[in-house]
């Protein structure tokens, strides 16, 4: 082939591809207008309707754009609340719906979400504090919530994180019971529905001196550790007590709750003294406290007492049954019954202001 002929070739050669590179960036500009115009349009709506920029990003990244403005959702809560790690999309209606949720609140929406609709969760986060709410874990399921969130708002001048009462009961105690989760361990729940069985017996059972204790008495060795050393450090201050009742079989149980039956009548001894398997002095963990001047009946007026209050909790000790809040233990107050649960539960439970009972189910159980 001439020369002239091949140069006029190569020249239509490059050009066709300069062509075809035009029309393929052309292709791809109009790709990306056409993806990133509708997408614009999107941030713009979600920022008139209030999120800012993290925000539209995450609603972006979770495909939530169109789910908030159809319904026109927006709150500060809900802004604030996407740029957190914990967010949960399936909670949407809830952030919307409430002022502030902690990851406490989530948890308690999660526990009692098995039991309650979404609808009558958020009606409940909506008008109640948490302390209000968590009463839930331990009451039978509500068929009818709004009666209870009135009962709660009726009683709202008297009750408070210390008291809590109600016109009306929403537990049945001893019906549907269980045995309970992990027995032997220094966190069991042991009540009017956690059972141990009439054969267990806590391991390292150990006598205790009479130094901290009525004779002959016994507890597990860990917690027996612990209210020795608490005891001791009350002693320093002048103060003394000593565990009258500590472990009892299940057997000794049945005895005492038959004789109270016997003198009181069941629904009276229910009150005060729990049926055998249900009692927390099978544990080994639990002390009935005596002041060394005033004994048991009297300790919720000792300066004993008063020191507990404050110092328990360092040495893994909880007040089981406090007044104000019978609702919810099933038991008239009991000042002298204390319970080892160990110093880190202990500090949390009492941080928390929750009986054991309440904080059990919302944070240990399994
Ligand atoms: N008095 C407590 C409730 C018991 O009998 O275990
Ligand atoms: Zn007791």
């Amino acid at each position: 082939m001439p020369a002239v002929k091949k140069r006029r070739k190569r020249v239509i050669r490059r050009r066709l591809k300069k062509e075809v590179v035009f029309v393929a960036l052309a292709f791809i500009l109009f790709l990306y207008i056409c993806i990133s115009i509708p997408s614009l349009f999107t941030s713009n709506k979600l920022a008139k309707l209030g999120y800012d920029q993290d925000a539209i990003a995450v609603i972006k990244e979770l495909k939530l754009s169109d789910l908030l403005l159809d319904n026109q959702w927006y709150s500060d809560q809900l802004n604030e609340a996407l740029k957190q790690d914990s967010f949960r999309s399936d909670l949407i209606e809830l952030y919307l719906a409430t002022d502030a949720l902690s990851n406490d609140d989530l948890l308690l929406y999660d526990r009692l979400a098995t039991s309650y609709s979404k609808e009558d969760l958020i009606s409940c986060f909506q008008q109640l504090e948490f302390y209000e709410m968590t009463p839930l874990l331990v009451f039978d399921p509500i068929e009818d919530l709004s009666g209870y969130i009135q009962d709660v708002l009726n009683h709202r001048a008297q009750n408070s994180s210390d008291h809590f009462e109600l016109s009306n009961s929403y537990v049945t105690y001893y019906q549907d019971t269980e045995p309970t989760e992990d027995p032997g361990s220094i966190t069991m729940l042991v009540n009017k529905h956690f059972y141990l069985s009439e054969s267990f017996i806590p391991e390292n059972l150990v006598e205790m001196s009479v130094k901290y204790a009525s004779k002959g008495v016994q507890m597990t060795q860990e917690a027996y550790d612990a209210f020795a050393q608490m005891c001791d450090a009350m002693n320093q201050e002048g103060l003394s007590m000593y565990a009258s009742s500590t472990y009892r079989s299940y057997q000794y149980q049945q005895e005492l709750y038959d004789d109270y039956v016997k003198r009181d009548g069941e629904q009276e001894a229910d009150t005060y003294a729990a049926r055998p398997g249900f009692s927390e002095h099978q544990t080994g963990l639990t002390a009935d406290l005596a002041s060394s001047s005033g004994g048991l009946s009297k300790f919720g007026e000792s300066a004993e007492y008063q020191w507990m209050l404050q110092h328990a909790h360092q040495y893994g000790w909880i007040l089981r049954y406090p007044e104000g809040k019978e609702t919810l233990t099933g038991y008239d107050a009991e000042p002298w019954h204390w319970r080892y649960v160990g110093a880190e539960t202990a500090a949390k439970v009492q941080a928390s202001g929750l009986t054991y009972d309440e904080y059990y189910l919302l944070y240990l159980q399994k």
